[in-house]
């Protein structure tokens, strides 16, 4: 039976400020500031990754439906550090705090959390499926033990919600679309496994309520630069040749945050027992299609490329079937035209171009 998170873990609160927090030195700010505001009355969502792509927008979205959120990231290097700076700080400013912890390194007694929240959402990953390829390690890292010691914390201190994110991914080489009664396909990547043990992690945890969400390529304003949007819009701007995998000929079905966002939401508002739901647009959108959409936006004319084979740790297709969601009323609405524009929009402005 699916059931709303409504109310605040007010017994909770108290005990888990008792737990040790020390080695930051953000917990005196908190500690002398704690007592002068209601935060015991608020809903409270806590976010790993927050200072991330999606992290970022999450954390807006709940702070503007006026629950209380905190987060942490690592503000590791793997893109820009400096994204994930201006990131966290337009997060700070709206009274956001963001710690900068590494989850894999909390040692268990040592709490993450300020206070127990209701809910929190797991996006902190080494999220670079290419990447991965060649740093096997520093997923197993962040995603596996990372994940693991996020899951010991949430069973000491009794957190009851979580939503983490896992990838469409773990359905590759199922036939399209893609949706949850899929087996678990053939993993091409280090990313893909460790998103893959993710799931079974969470299935095995103590935690009463945890749901892992399969995102299909999300896009928008502040995204990573490691993904196509953001790197082929980088290298048209500056007149560099953009790599082709597969010679284009390659399908995604892209998804724009706020309907990420939104299907993130929805499934907070419908948490059950164990659930995992596919995230996408539901449209499949040919990769040069793609391309041409943001040569459109930026207006500098036709790209250069460099087409190269396939890349091993890519899928060719990918599709989601979000009926489960649709269940829910999850509805994406925003299309590859209206999202891409918005995106190039965003890059004019943040690097002045
Ligand atoms: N963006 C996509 O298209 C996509 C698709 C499928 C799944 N996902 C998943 O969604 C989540 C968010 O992705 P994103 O696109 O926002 O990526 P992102 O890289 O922008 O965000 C992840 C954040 O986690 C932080 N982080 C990494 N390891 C950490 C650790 N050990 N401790 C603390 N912080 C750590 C990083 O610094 C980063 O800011 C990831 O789990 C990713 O695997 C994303």
């Amino acid at each position: 039976m699916p059931h709303k998170i409504i109310g605040g873990n007010h017994e909770n609160g108290m005990e888990s400020f008792l737990v040790s927090i020390h080695n930051y030195n953000w917990f005196n700010t908190w500690s002398t500031a704690h007592g002068s505001i209601s935060w015991r009355w608020l809903v409270k969502v806590f976010i790993t990754g927050i200072a991330g792509f999606i992290g970022f927008h999450t954390a807006n979205h709940y702070h503007s439906k006026g629950w209380e959120v905190t987060g942490i990231d690592n503000f590791n290097d793997y893109y820009d550090p400096k994204l994930k700076k201006d990131r966290a700080d337009m997060l700070e400013k709206l009274g956001i705090r963001v710690y900068p912890v590494s989850l894999e390194q909390v040692q268990l007694g040592m709490s993450m959390f300020e206070s127990v929240p209701d809910l929190v959402i797991h996006l902190a990953a080494s999220a670079g499926i290419r990447h991965s390829l060649a740093n096997p390690l520093e997923s197993i890292r962040n995603n596996i033990i990372g994940t693991q010691k996020l899951i010991n914390h949430c069973e000491l201190l009794g957190v009851k919600n979580v939503i983490y994110a896992s990838t469409s991914a773990v359905m590759n080489g199922n036939s399209l679309p893609w949706n949850e009664h899929d087996p678990i396909g053939v993993q091409v990547s280090p990313y893909g496994y460790t998103k893959q043990c993710n799931e079974s992690q969470f299935a095995v945890s103590k935690i009463n309520n945890t749901v892992g969400l399969r995102f299909f390529t999300v896009y928008g304003p502040w995204g990573r630069p490691d993904m196509a949007l953001f790197d082929f819009t980088d290298k048209i701007v500056k007149g560099k040749p953009i790599t082709i995998f597969n010679n284009g000929d390659m399908k995604r079905d892209f998804t724009y945050i706020t309907d990420i966002v939104r299907g993130i939401w929805i499934v907070s508002q419908n948490m059950t027992e164990r659930d995992i739901y596919c995230i996408g647009n539901g449209k499949q959108v040919e990769l040069m299609d793609f391309v041409t959409e943001i040569e459109r936006n930026i207006g500098n004319g036709k790209a250069e490329y460099d087409f190269q084979p396939m890349h091993p740790a890519d899928a060719k297709e990918t599709w989601s079937d979000t009926s489960k969601l649709e269940k829910l009323g999850y509805r994406s609405d925003t299309d590859v035209p209206e999202g891409v524009a918005s995106f190039v929009n965003w890059y004019k402005n943040y690097y002045h171009v």
